[in-house]
């Protein structure tokens, strides 16, 4: 006997150890299935507990009735029944699934064999007939089918996103309305065809169609941004997504895609952006023009003093020098070279001399000439943290820096008041001053209840040259001084301001972490 796996032949009766009895008693007990006989011509002739659970009726109401009886209306009109029995006794079964009735009436979804049994003379005795009640399994797929009827109704009706699916190499084998608004096929031209054809002949070339479907496949998903191409040549920029989809066993059945067209939100993101660099490039122009401007009238101011002092001192070759011209010409000089320092302050060129200082005893130091800045009307307070970080300091610089604070406060407050500089060491969370990484600052704050700033003054107050101040008092460049010197110490500032309320500047320096540091006093 060969190994293959078919089945042997039934040489002995399996059932020849049974009783008729027993194999009655058998059948009629099965609840599960309706088991009976028919006779040639369709009579009912036995009838089992399966039957009388699915159809009603006992043995006694139908054995000797026709098993047309079971039909509903239509088919026992269309001549189902004998049509059944005819193919059953032709080609050795019958087997279908349809609407049967129960005795009241109530139609139930059955699946039906019929066997022909005949006797060993091969003449047709009657059929065997199996029924099973399959309602509930038929609704549950008719509950299955219609959701994914929705569900497919939904999809295809969205007209934002193509949605559409492909299969593992690529196929489209599904196309929404949205895939068709957006990439102007129909479903009929591009079932069948590979997606790659949305990609641009470059993207093409290099790959990325494949390689966004290997990546989907390894990780199950991938999302990402590009150009793509419509089926009249225009490219749109895209958002995509790509899914992968598995069954149960995990094999990989083919990929979901999602594409929207967000070439509009790019371009709109673009144009702002392209506005952004254009306005910041007309104030860049702005401030250069007035910075340009602003040396160019004060170095001409002081070179026209000491020209002026020149000529006159050639007109008299055999005087003895004017003291008074020369001491003109000599502030002149002097003006324009603290100018040109406070510029490279400013351009944050200036050579700095940075030591470790705790700012405390700096401001300690400086107490006396801090004092004579300001005028009897106005009242200096010293608010000093009991320990602070040591910070790198060019200590004149950073004693010029606050003379400019404190003459500043002291000229918004012509008719008097409260000038206070305090100190604190902090710790700024990443991101809390943007420019400045997280960490230890000294912070120093210039504080006054004088006139304040509104923001349009505030915005511009360190620019070089910006003064509101009357011609003569004041050059502009205060502020600048102290924005290029703190920047140049890796620190930064803030300034709170408002008109009538007062200004508050703070200076963070970083603590110098270097050495054991923080010294406490
Ligand atoms: N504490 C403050 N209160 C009100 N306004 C201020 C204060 N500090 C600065 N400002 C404003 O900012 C402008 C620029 O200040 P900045 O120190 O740079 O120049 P200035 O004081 O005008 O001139 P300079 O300091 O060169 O003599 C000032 O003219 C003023 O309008
Ligand atoms: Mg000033």
């Amino acid at each position: 006997m060969s190994t293959s796996s078919t089945v042997a032949p039934i040489t002995t009766n399996p059932w020849s150890n049974v009783s008729t009895e027993q194999f009655r008693l058998f059948l009629s007990s099965v609840t599960d299935y309706a088991v009976y006989m028919l006779s040639p011509e369709g009579i009912v002739n036995s009838w089992n507990a399966g039957a009388q659970r699915f159809k009603g009726y006992t043995a006694e109401e139908i054995i000797g009735q026709h098993f047309s009886k079971f039909y509903p209306a239509e088919d026992q009109e269309s001549g189902k029944p004998s049509r059944a029995l005819r193919i059953a006794a032709e080609q050795g079964k019958y087997e279908e699934e349809g609407w049967r009735v129960h005795k009241n009436g109530r139609r139930f979804w059955a699946s039906v064999v019929l066997d022909p049994i005949r006797d060993d003379a091969g003449q047709l005795i009657g059929f065997a007939k199996i029924t099973r009640d399959v309602t509930e399994r038929r609704q549950a797929q008719e509950a299955l089918r219609a959701s994914e009827e929705r569900f497919r109704l939904l999809v295809q009706g969205v007209t934002d996103y193509a949605i559409y699916m492909l299969s593992p190499s690529g196929q489209v084998t599904n196309w929404n309305q949205g895939a068709q608004r957006i990439k102007g096929y129909t479903e009929n031209e591009v079932l069948g065809t590979s997606f790659s054809r949305f990609y641009t002949p470059e993207d093409q070339e290099a790959g990325i169609p494949a390689a966004a479907l290997r990546k989907a496949a390894d990780d199950g998903r991938t999302e990402m941004e590009g150009w793509r191409v419509r089926k009249d040549g225009t490219r749109f920029w895209a958002h995509v997504i790509i899914d992968a989809i598995r069954n149960d066993m995990g094999d990989l059945i083919g990929f979901a895609k999602i594409t929207r067209d967000i070439t509009e939100r790019m371009e709109t993101a673009r144009a702002l952006e392209q506005a952004r660099e254009a306005l910041f490039q007309a104030q860049k122009m702005d401030a250069i023009g007035k910075l340009t401007g602003g040396i160019a009238h004060d170095f001409n101011n002081l070179l026209a003093v000491i020209v002026s002092g020149l000529e006159r001192l050639k007109s008299r070759p055999d005087d003895a020098p004017n003291p008074k011209v020369l001491a003109s010409m000599e502030r002149a000089a002097n003006r324009a070279s603290s100018l040109t320092e406070q510029l490279l302050a400013f351009a944050r060129k200036q050579p700095l001399k940075r030591e470790r200082h705790n700012l405390n005893e700096l401001l300690r130091t400086f107490d006396p000439v801090l004092q004579q800045v300001t005028d009897r009307t106005v009242r200096v307070h010293f608010n000093l943290a009991a320990t602070l970080g040591e910070v790198m300091v060019d200590a004149t610089q950073f004693e010029v820096a606050i003379l400019n604070l404190m003459t500043n406060s002291r000229d918004a407050m012509p008719k008097g008041g409260n000038l206070t500089v305090s100190t604190e060491e902090v710790i700024l969370r990443p991101g809390e001053i943007p420019s400045l990484p997280a960490g230890r600052y000294a912070k120093v704050t210039v504080s006054d209840d004088g006139d304040g700033m509104t923001a349009e003054v505030a915005a511009r107050a360190f620019e070089p040259f910006f003064t509101t101040k009357p011609v003569g008092e004041g050059t502009g460049m205060g502020l600048s001084q102290v924005f290029g010197f703190v920047k140049q110490s890796d620190g930064d500032l803030t300034i709170h301001s408002a008109p009538g309320q007062g200004t508050s500047i703070s200076v963070y320096l970083p603590v110098d972490n270097s050495l054991e540091s923080g010294k406490a006093e």
